[in-house]
């Protein structure tokens, strides 16, 4: 068995515990978006790859060490998982940055986060136990927790490394075995990971990773007959398609989608931090981000100040290269988006005003620069309004009253997060009763915690991730009956 790189340099395929190349011999090139220079060549996995890896896994949950670990056992391979994420911060950290865009201090948070989601599911790991059910008298009846089986793992490009880990985590702990197919823009840091797998304890076959595109590659995970579960995040119309083609298998699935987040500032909020929360909430990771406050409410009392203080403070955003400590946001992530984002600039500016940005950047000879950008008087019907973006654009909306805020919020296909600004407790929290989306932050926008449930309602997704939830998503739930009578049923 070879490493990770074959003699030419190409990245393979981590399938049954070894590095292993596709068979068609095919490759494709993952891109710096800020030379837009090719970084690395990757092994393609089609259909055949993707059979072999469900095999593997199949193997693995079905005999084998790890179809008789222990909770404490995979605890201890969790822990170990963590300490090396958190030993290997700073290459994990460079890798994700230059791959994805991001600012190098927003990745060294990213995997500082996927360390913390493993250290979470290592100390759940030992804590999710069955149930005694209350049924009659001369019964013992209990529900018992047990994996489901082969979870199909396909994951998107913005957290490369941590939406896995978001799936990942709570998978071993709960004692499934996994393909896991990374985004084909960023597929590097979950090899580089995996190159620890044997020293952190997880035999092989445990977790196996195919790269490639999502027709060849992602959907047939999402068909091949062994496996068990489907956890997916990414875009609203391909989970909408992976719910079809899992349906003849009836696998689990589980989905986090696209949003078009709300964000409601209120006049009496506190104004510097509304306008650094506006801006945070939309432009953090470059707006690639399912729960970016894309859509900012401001009551009318504060619309026209409060328009003019975002978009003076939104021209200050530093734009630079990943690797420069100073930046603030980088390009997107690649060619494909930055044409899916600059498209929507012109979109925006026959729908509404432009108060900052409103093109790519310039300072930059290369790169996928796209300025912080900010429409206005955008009514809530305009398309930059209702579709997600995903890049740095916001769209500001007035609103009346705390009623027509509510109303504007709840109107979109989404409903993933959405935040409200007031010092009236009593108005923030009647507004948090009505808002339809899985995640309400009451000032502030974007804290994401292991320990909390992550989802969305309506079109942003089924199921929830993180905390006791996201376990629950790998587990089945057994009815065990024990009968303590010894007496015939004497019914016939
Ligand atoms: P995508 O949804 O096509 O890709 C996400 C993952 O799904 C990748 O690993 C991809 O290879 C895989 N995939 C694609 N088609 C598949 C299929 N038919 N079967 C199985 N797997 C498949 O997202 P894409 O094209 O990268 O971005 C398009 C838009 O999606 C973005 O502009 C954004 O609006 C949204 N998106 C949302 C994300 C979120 O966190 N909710 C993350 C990434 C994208
Ligand atoms: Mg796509």
């Amino acid at each position: 068995m070879g490493g990770m790189q074959s003699p030419e340099g190409i990245y393979r395929l981590f399938i049954d515990g070894e590095w292993v190349g596709s068979k068609s011999g095919a490759s494709f090139a993952v891109v710096d978006p800020s030379t837009e220079e090719t970084m690395a060549q990757v092994a393609e996995a089609g259909s055949a790859e993707v059979d072999l890896a469900v095999r593997a896994a199949r193997r693995a949950f079905d005999s084998g060490p790890w179809a008789t670990s222990t909770p404490n056992s995979r605890a201890q391979v969790l822990f170990k998982l963590a300490a090396i994420v958190r030993a290997q911060l700073a290459s994990l950290a460079e890798v994700e940055a230059i791959n994805t865009g991001k600012p190098i201090v927003e990745a060294e948070g990213d995997i500082d986060a996927v360390a913390e989601v493993f250290e979470y599911y290592a100390g759940l790991a030992t804590k999710t136990p069955g149930m005694v059910n209350p049924v009659s008298a001369n019964a013992l009846s209990l529900s018992l927790k047990e994996p489901i089986g082969v979870a199909g793992l396909i994951v998107p490009w913005n957290y490369p490394l941590l939406m896995a880990a978001w799936k990942l985590a709570p998978a071993l702990a709960a004692g499934c075995t996994c393909v896991l197919k990374p985004a084909e823009q960023t597929p590097l840091t979950a090899l580089m990971l995996a190159q620890s797998f044997e020293e952190a304890g997880i035999p092989p076959g445990v977790v196996n990773i195919v790269n490639g595109f999502g027709e060849t590659c992602g959907a047939p995970i999402v068909e091949h007959p062994l496996v068990d579960k489907i956890a997916f995040t990414g875009s609203t119309d391909v989970g909408k398609s992976i719910v079809k083609r899992a349906a003849d298998t009836l696998k689990r699935v589980t989905l986090e989608l696209g949003g078009k987040s709300p964000n409601i500032f209120f006049a009496d909020a506190d104004w510097e931090a509304s306008v650094d929360g506006a801006l945070f909430g939309v432009f953090i990771n470059q707006g690639e981000v399912c729960s970016a406050g894309s859509r900012i409410l401001v009551e009318q009392k504060i619309y026209k100040d409060f328009v003019e203080a975002i978009a003076a403070k939104a021209k200050t955003i530093r734009l630079g290269p990943p690797m420069d400590r100073e930046s603030k946001m980088g390009p997107v992530v690649s060619k494909e988006q930055f044409e899916r984002v600059t498209r929507y600039l012109e979109i925006g500016k026959t729908e509404a005003k432009v108060a900052a940005g409103g093109s790519s950047s310039k300072a930059f000879a290369k790169g996928y620069y796209v300025e912080p950008t900010i429409f206005y008087d955008v009514d809530n019907s305009a398309r930059i309004a209702r579709e997600e973006i995903f890049g740095p654009v916001a769209a500001v909306i007035p609103f009346d009253a705390e009623a027509d805020a509510i109303r504007i919020a709840n109107d979109s296909p989404y409903g993933l997060a959405a935040a409200v600004w007031s010092r009236d407790i009593y108005k923030a929290f009647r507004v948090v009763k009505k808002l339809r989306a899985g995640i309400v932050w009451v000032n502030h926008m974007q804290p994401t915690c292991v320990e909390a449930p992550w989802g969305g309602y309506k079109q942003s997704g089924a199921g929830r991730e993180l905390g006791p939830w996201g376990i629950e998503e790998y587990l089945e739930t057994k009815q065990v009956h024990i009968n303590l009578s010894e007496k015939p049923i004497g019914w016939y």
